[in-house]
């Protein structure tokens, strides 16, 4: 398994550019399977989630052509296989995401049903009722789900109980192709959301209101193809600011949309960093000690739960006590006691850590239990004194695209051990 070797202290400095977005990727690649013409998606970040939507689109029956310039075109003419084997998605929460397609385009879908995830139980209860009330026929067994519409879908009214981003774009990919109106409110109003809906409507879907809470969509019998280029990745850029920021360096980020990072840039700035933003840059630089602030994670626009993890990293180099609290995921901690090991002072309560800082954190082996949780890891080492030998980055290149050479361009010292 592949580790980082660290050596922490240098602040970074230099220009780095955002790749596409994961979250965005994951539900675009799905929406291909939506139409029998071909589909050509631009920006596309080769990292691990992605093989595996890109392995499942080919295993459905379409073609999946890669280039290196991270544009991938999808051409799902039929599908011979409308199932997502548990042997494919089992590294991948989102498999639920072509629930929605398969079904859509071919009135049946048989998916696994995603494997346990670290930072908490993976439940489809809110993908599955939505799909009934388009009057799909669900069932569950053998840890797979099943649906049924032989009779196509037909629109419908839906009320999420709980705010769902791959809930609303799995239900809104099945809408597309449903008969008649359907109307999700309780929406995700997730950028990545946007994207999709911008994607769909390209194809010749009739969506309105993406972005806000209520998504209205007027069913069409068929998709076309299209040429998109995906939004970049909001979460890489965020990290990459915090990694500016917790090293005190001088950093800036090119190719972002800083309008979807408005909570995290207030709350850096109230922490004392300096961050200027033009249309699709952003710029971090140190302004002396940072100053602790409490931070609650929220749906979009709120400040993201994916990262937490990174922030509360900042928040053991700032001045005084800082409650982080964390409303999405039910175990979203697991960096808190890797990072104790490096000297942070932080207390768990229930869903709350409260970090006393600032800390001199000192180098130490870690391990990554996920995605954002390693990023964690990276940031704190990257400010900590001496070595760290971070273990399992595997969780890394599931979401993060050439994170060690966009970090060695900055100057951090980071090399991958195999
Ligand atoms: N939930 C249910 N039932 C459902 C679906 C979700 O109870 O059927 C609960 C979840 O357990 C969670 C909450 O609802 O407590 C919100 O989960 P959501 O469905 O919004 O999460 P997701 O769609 O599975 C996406 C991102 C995550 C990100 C969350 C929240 C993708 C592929 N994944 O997950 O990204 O944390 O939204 O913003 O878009 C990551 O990139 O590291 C990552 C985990």
């Amino acid at each position: 398994m592949d580790k980082f070797l660290i050596r922490g202290g240098a602040p970074l400095a230099g220009e780095v550019q955002t790749s596409g977005a994961k979250n965005s990727a994951l539900p675009v690649l799905a929406a291909s399977l939506l139409s029998s013409e071909p589909v050509t998606l631009r920006r596309i970040p080769q990292v691990r989630d992605i093989g595996t939507m890109q392995k499942l689109l080919r295993y459905n029956g379409a073609t999946v052509d890669v280039d290196d310039s991270g544009t991938v075109r999808v051409h799902a003419a039929t599908i011979a296989n409308p199932e997502a084997p548990y042997e494919i998605v089992k590294t991948m929460r989102a498999s639920s995401l072509v629930l929605g397609p398969l079904v859509a385009r071919t009135g049946r879908a048989r998916v696994s049903m995603p494997g346990g995830c670290a930072i908490g139980a993976r439940p489809i209860n809110l993908h599955v009722n939505a799909l009934e009330s388009l009057g799909a026929r669900i069932h569950q067994e053998h840890g797979y789900v099943e649906a049924r519409a032989d009779n196509g879908l037909k629109g419908g009214k839906i009320k999420f109980d709980r705010i769902t981003v791959t809930g609303t774009e799995d239900l809104l990919m099945a809408a597309v192709l449903a008969e008649g109106e359907t109307v999700i409110d309780n929406a995700a109003r997730e950028p990545e959301v946007v994207d999709v809906a911008n994607l769909l409507t390209q194809m010749g879907a009739k969506i309105e209101g993406a972005g806000t809470s209520t998504i209205t969509v007027q069913g069409v019998s068929s998709l076309k193809g299209a040429d998109h280029t995906i939004i970049p990745d909001r979460i890489e850029a965020g990290t990459f600011l915090i990694a500016g920021a917790i090293t005190g360096g001088d950093v800036r980020i090119n190719g972002c949309n800083p309008e979807h990072l408005m909570a995290t840039i207030d709350l850096m700035r109230q922490a004392g960093s300096l961050i200027e933003t033009g249309e699709d840059w952003m710029h971090v630089r140190k302004n002396g000690q940072l100053r602790s602030v409490d931070m609650t994670t929220v749906e979009y626009p709120g400040f993201a739960t994916d990262l937490q993890a990174q922030f509360l990293a900042l928040m053991t180099q700032a001045e005084g006590i800082s409650l982080i609290e964390e409303t999405i995921f039910e175990n979203r901690f697991m960096h808190v006691p890797e990072l104790g090991r490096m000297g942070a002072k932080i207390r768990i309560e229930g869903r709350r850590a409260i970090v006393a800082g600032a800390s001199k954190l000192s180098g130490a082996p870690v391990t990554c239990s996920d995605l954002r949780a390693s990023a964690s890891l990276i940031l704190a080492a990257l400010v900590a004194e001496g070595e760290s030998l971070v273990d399992r980055v595997y969780h890394v290149d599931r979401g993060y695209e050439n994170l060690e050479q966009k970090l060695a361009g900055l100057g951090a010292s980071i090399t991958r051990v195999a």
